[in-house]
């Protein structure tokens, strides 16, 4: 289950204790019954709607509440892991992929058009004020430098820094979260 594996990245192996004073792992909840729901065939209908009347509001107050906009349009693999909270936006055409981690201050979106879709990989992560535009590929093993500004294809294993970014080819080709999201 997808939520399992999301609130296992909420678990600090420095202090060995899970980050209950991280408020963005509520919603990571909220965000998974919201999509849970979304998912569900239209035959339930009926129950669709009624559950949605109960989570859309509960989803929207934690989205202003949070600073926090991931729409439920938006895919996103299991082991979703929100470093702190606030101006947080991801569109909800991008397709994001597993052991994904995202910091404060970040983009997901379109650069000029409203088609524009991000795809990004496996075991990526996006640092804190980081901007991520335009109908582009992230790759799998991806760290993408604290305010970078990325508007072209990252490949695999790679660092994006700067504005507008430089690629870096990343000597650590293995991914362990336990070493942190920057590793
Ligand atoms: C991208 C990052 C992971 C790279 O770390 P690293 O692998 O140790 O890389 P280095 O420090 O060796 O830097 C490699 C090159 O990228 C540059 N660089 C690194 N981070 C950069 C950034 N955010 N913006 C611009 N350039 C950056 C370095 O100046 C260096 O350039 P050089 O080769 O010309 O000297 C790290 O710098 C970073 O930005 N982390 C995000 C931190 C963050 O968001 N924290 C949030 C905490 S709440």
């Amino acid at each position: 289950m997808k939520l399992v594996k999301d609130l296992r990245r909420y678990h600090n192996p420095v202090f060995n204790r899970f980050e209950w004073n991280e408020p963005s792992f509520v919603y990571v909840v909220v965000y998974r019954m919201a999509r849970k729901i979304r998912e569900m065939p239209n035959c339930f209908f009926p129950i669709k709607v009624l559950l949605n009347i109960i989570v859309v509001p509960i989803y929207a107050f934690f989205s202003i509440f949070m600073g926090i906009s991931i729409p439920r349009g938006a895919q996103i693999g299991a082991g979703l892991r929100i470093y702190h909270f606030g101006g947080i936006v991801i569109n909800p055409k991008a397709i994001i992929g597993e052991n994904f981690s995202i910091h404060q201050e970040v983009t997901i979106g379109v650069k000029n058009s409203y088609f524009d879709q991000v795809i990004i990989g496996d075991n990526c992560t996006i640092g804190a004020g980081a901007k991520v535009l335009g109908n582009i590929k992230i790759g799998n093993n991806v760290t993408i430098g604290a305010n970078a500004v990325v508007m072209c294809d990252v490949p695999d294993n790679s660092i994006a820094v700067g504005v507008p970014c430089r690629i870096i080819e990343k000597k650590n080709k293995t991914y362990d979260p336990n070493r942190g999201p920057f590793n």
